[in-house]
């Protein structure tokens, strides 16, 4: 809790962590069309009058878990998906390295470098002031040492103001997440099916089937919890087990393919709106057909455009007052005497 809050204050405090404009922060607010961009599509910057939410915090996500109210997570990997994840409610958004895969096209998630995932980390930061974000290190920024990790998370931190860390993998990060923790980094751990360790693990394969397996997540549960994990993900484990090894934990466990019985749950935004579809896993629901849909809208733009529906006179177009517009056909009648004739 104390972590969350000194993250939240040095970032209020100190205008270098500060990565959001202090006017976009005031006019912040949950419904996705009511704050317009400060230099958006030519559009008035009027400032919304609704006052900006109090931003989220450990101490929030702590008290849902306490209430046992489930814990709602969404990624969100650009500016637009992170308003979509806010103005829907969500509890936390994460900036996952499924970005890699999901919105850069890339073949796995291990592609994806630090300064990439900070990058999309500040545009989902600029989506929603207020949120609670975690975001990925990903493959390879915080193995090598723990001068390494720290400075990794560091930077996430400072570059993107995002409010947590999350990196995969059980015990042997428990060093790692004690000395993030100790120095003011909330951890979301990762453990089951770790992508970044597709290659070792033979694949994206369901883990903890067997009794032993099963007592290994365990205990890379309890040895993250014991580091100071505030949260850990837990992903493709049988949902019988994801309930028991929630049962023994007192942070929330969040599930990805780990059934119903988790202290929350957390998809792909790209995935559950049907915007990615490189491969569709079981334990994935579609809410939406964000391809077919979009495809078709963008068709029937191509379709208008080539017969000349799009743009409307008047309804999309500018106006100029007649007087002007005439001073400016004579303009171009003197200095084209030629091309007047077109007119
Ligand atoms: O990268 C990601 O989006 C994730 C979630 C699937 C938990 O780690």
């Amino acid at each position: 809790m104390i972590r969350s809050v000194s993250i939240r204050a040095l970032r209020q405090a100190t205008p270098l962590l500060r990565v959001v404009p202090a006017a976009a922060a005031v006019g912040a607010s949950r419904g996705i069309h009511a704050t317009p961009a400060a230099h958006s599509h030519y559009n008035d910057p009027a400032s919304s009058a609704t006052p900006a939410p109090p931003p989220k915090t450990l101490m929030d996500i702590n008290k849902l878990y306490r209430n046992n109210t489930p814990i709602t997570v969404l990624t969100a990997h650009d500016y637009i998906s992170s308003k979509i994840a806010n103005a829907a409610g969500v509890d936390i958004i994460l900036v996952g390295d499924s970005l890699s895969m999901v919105a850069l096209g890339y073949t796995n998630t291990n592609e994806i470098e630090l300064d990439d995932m900070i990058h999309h980390a500040r545009a989902v930061r600029r989506g929603s002031p207020q949120a609670f974000i975690v975001a990925d290190l990903p493959f390879g920024s915080y193995e090598v040492s723990t001068e390494q990790a720290l400075a990794a998370a560091f930077r996430m931190v400072k570059r993107a103001g995002v409010d947590a860390i999350k990196f995969e993998g059980g015990k042997e990060n428990a060093g790692l997440v004690r000395h993030m923790s100790q120095r003011g980094i909330p951890v979301m751990g990762h453990i089951g099916l770790t992508p970044q360790r597709a290659s070792s693990l033979g694949g994206f394969k369901v883990q903890g089937k067997t009794a032993a397996t099963a007592e290994l997540i365990l205990e890379d549960a309890l040895a993250l919890q014991e580091a100071g994990c505030f949260s850990m993900v837990l992903e493709a484990v049988p949902a019988p087990v994801a309930d028991l090894v929630t049962k023994q934990l007192r942070v929330p466990t969040i599930g990805i393919g780990a059934g119903p019985h988790t202290s929350g749950q957390v998809l792909v935004q790209l995935d559950m709106l049907g915007g990615f579809d490189g491969f569709t896993p079981k334990f994935l629901k579609k809410y939406s057909n964000y391809l077919d849909i979009n495809t078709k809208a963008c068709a029937a733009y191509v379709d208008e455009v080539r017969a000349g529906t799009f743009p409307e006179i008047g309804t999309h177009t500018y106006a100029i007052k007649d007087a002007e517009l005439n001073k400016f056909k004579q303009l171009v009648a003197e200095k084209f005497p030629a091309d007047s004739t077109k007119a």
